[in-house]
């Protein structure tokens, strides 16, 4: 049977679009190194919809194990979401970010182009924008003046899609900007797992909320935003995940072509308004300070989704309160004080 070839499926962007995948019917064989996701993931993802994954561990720099998975499945999509993802540490690491980030995609294109394999959804971000000039953003939006070696490590590969896909026309690339991703599957069972002290606002807030951190800190309140704190365009992680089986409908489609499309809500939401809300729907208090600005952070950024609305036939349909219930009940179905 064909199947979908999804890099990082343990991660948790990865691990809810596989939970999508298998629902709507696809095969899968994934691919992680545990960098940062859980080998545990595989049994949840098996708990919710009750199939396996065809699974390899390792690293997508592996040449020799990315020709051994084309050889032994009849692959006839990859969906690329392997990469390290903390903005903070990308600017301490940037060789290992560019190495991960960007070697690992040219390793993939090059296999894929060897084994004929040429539909590719690329998982990029909304970072690629840097900090815009006008909002909501469109894909027509200026990209650049990324603000950090993660962004740019996006930036760069949309960059080397763009010159395939010129080089050869019978590449069929769809490319993914992601603004902030958040929640949880409804059964608790999957969600954000970030190791350590979360660098993301809506995980941080969760752990506060469970009593796992004492406060969070909010970074600034003298933005030019409706309240001074950064608004930013959060997405439920299974509307997300939901875009993907969208997106593997519409390459299946085309056969050939570069599709980009923003995924977002449309909404920006302020960190005081995340946190009312998070404080209204799981009733919990989330103590909070104010401090200094965070380096690298924008005032505002949220999405025009229109496109994929109109040509994928998507639209998230989760709002703010589904993101702040899912988000606290996967906290404490996993946290260890409750263990
Ligand atoms: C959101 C808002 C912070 C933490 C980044 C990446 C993006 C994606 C999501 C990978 C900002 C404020 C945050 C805290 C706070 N990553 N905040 N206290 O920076 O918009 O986006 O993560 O896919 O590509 O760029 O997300 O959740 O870190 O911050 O006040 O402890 O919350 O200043 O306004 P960000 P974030």
């Amino acid at each position: 049977m064909k199947k979908v070839f999804v890099t990082g499926c343990c991660g948790y962007i990865g691990s809810h679009t596989c939970v999508e995948l298998l629902e709507a019917g696809y095969q899968i064989v994934g691919l992680d190194n545990f960098s940062n996701s859980k080998r545990e993931v595989l049994n949840k993802i098996k708990q919710i919809t009750n199939k396996d994954i065809i699974f390899y561990e390792g690293n997508m720099l592996d040449k020799s194990l990315l020709d051994k998975i084309f050889e032994e499945n009849e692959i006839v999509m990859v969906i690329d979401f392997a990469a390290y993802k903390s903005v903070g540490d990308s600017v301490k690491k940037p060789i290992e970010y560019y190495m991960n980030n960007v070697s690992s995609v040219l390793t993939l294109l090059q296999t894929m182009k060897e084994h004929n394999v040429k539909s590719l959804i690329f998982s990029s971000s909304a970072t690629v924008y840097g900090n815009p000039e006008t909002v909501p953003i469109t894909e027509q939006t200026k990209t650049g003046g990324t603000t950090n070696p993660y962004g740019t490590s996006k930036l760069y590969v949309e960059e080397i899609l763009k010159d395939l896909y010129h080089s050869d026309n019978s590449w069929n690339i769809c490319i993914f900007r992601y603004f902030n991703p958040v929640g949880a599957h409804q059964s608790g069972l999957i969600g954000e797992e970030p190791n350590g002290i979360p660098a993301n606002l809506m995980p941080f807030i969760a752990k506060v909320a469970n009593k796992e951190l004492e406060c969070l800190n909010v970074f600034g309140d003298d933005y030019n935003t409706k309240d001074g704190t950064g608004v930013r365009d959060y997405i439920h992680i299974v509307d997300l995940a939901k875009a993907h089986v969208c997106g593997v409908k519409k390459l299946v489609k085309e056969q050939s072509g570069l599709f980009i499309y923003n995924l977002g809500t449309g909404s920006g939401y302020s960190v005081l308004e995340m946190i009312k809300a998070f404080e209204r729907v799981n009733g919990v208090k989330v103590p909070y300070k104010v401090v200094e600005r965070r380096p690298g952070d924008i005032d505002e950024c949220y999405a025009d989704c229109s496109l994929a609305e109109k040509e994928l036939n998507w639209k998230a349909t989760m709002n703010i309160e589904d993101m702040c219930k899912d988000a606290y009940h996967f906290i404490k179905n996993n946290s260890i004080t409750n263990k």
